[in-house]
């Protein structure tokens, strides 16, 4: 059974991913899956993920942190280990937005440091307690798992603001995924899902300008939804899934490298 925490569920891909693995894994045995919705301030969105994992028959709790807030991150862990008495998967989809909303209009500077200390500093930090925890449990069943969102782009890099933003944080944040899969193995398994062009609310609101260039990117031809990655995800922390550690999963639809004539 699942048992599952999953950080930045009240919106977007981490909401999805919440809502997938409910409904993936209803049926795979007789316990119920359990979830916690992890959030920041969208009380509201991450009530809803929790209804919707119920309406699947499994069980949520909701539960605030800032990831900024080391005390908060420690409540978090504690509350989580003491409901679910050991999780199973942990995914961590938390991470700032500053493409849209009051943070658009920050400094180039700003929104690096704020990226910088969510997205990677406070995720390093608390999945080196996550990892420390699953570690230390039980030695029965199949090995528990951690999965990170990084960025299809980030390796090769991307023009503008938002790849010498994005690229830097999410290479990090895979770099650091790739290290802890070798530091765990063969006790947690550690992977990476790296989304390419996703519609979630920064693509609700993209002029025709970047609509062509999500679509024309992707072999498929249209923008990832926030479902395509939970796809991936629910099959990377399957706990079935034992063979696959230290890998990063591409959800872009396929890089598109034709040549028009
Ligand atoms: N969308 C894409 O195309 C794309 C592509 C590659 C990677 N990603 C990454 O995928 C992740 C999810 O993206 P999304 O588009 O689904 O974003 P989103 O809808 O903005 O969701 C972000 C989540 O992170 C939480 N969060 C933000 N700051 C936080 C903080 N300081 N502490 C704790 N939680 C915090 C938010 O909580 P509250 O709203 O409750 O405050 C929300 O639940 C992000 O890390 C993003 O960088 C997205």
């Amino acid at each position: 059974m699942i048992r599952a925490v999953v950080t930045g569920a009240s919106s977007g891909i981490g909401q999805a991913a919440a809502i997938a693995l409910a409904k993936t894994y209803r049926h795979r045995n007789q316990a119920p899956v359990k979830i916690v919705v992890h959030y920041r301030n969208n009380e509201s969105g991450a009530e809803q993920t929790a209804d919707q994992i119920r309406q699947q028959g499994g069980q949520a709790l909701t539960l605030s942190a800032d990831l900024n807030d080391a005390a908060a991150c420690d409540t978090l862990l504690d509350q989580s280990w003491q409901w679910l008495s050991v999780p199973n998967t942990w995914i961590n989809f938390a991470g700032v937005d500053v493409l849209t909303g009051e943070a658009k209009s920050w400094s180039f500077e700003r929104k690096l440091k704020q990226l910088m200390e969510v997205d990677v500093l406070a995720t390093i930090k608390l999945n080196r307690e996550v990892a420390n925890r699953m570690l230390a449990g039980p030695e029965s069943g199949p090995p528990p798992s951690i999965t990170f969102v990084g960025w299809d782009q980030a390796p090769l890099g991307m023009e503008g603001e938002a790849g010498q933003m994005f690229g830097p944080v999410k290479a990090a944040v895979m770099a650091f995924a790739n290290s802890l899969a070798q530091q765990c193995a063969p006790k947690v398994r550690v992977n990476t899902v790296a989304p390419g062009w996703i519609q979630t609310s920064w693509g609700q609101t993209t002029d025709s300008y970047w609509n062509d260039r999500a679509q024309q990117q992707s072999l498929m031809n249209r923008w990832g939804k926030p479902a395509d990655v939970a796809r991936a995800v629910c099959w990377l922390s399957d706990p079935e899934n034992t063979f696959c550690t230290g890998q990063t999963l591409e959800v872009n639809g396929g890089w598109n490298r034709q040549f028009d004539r």
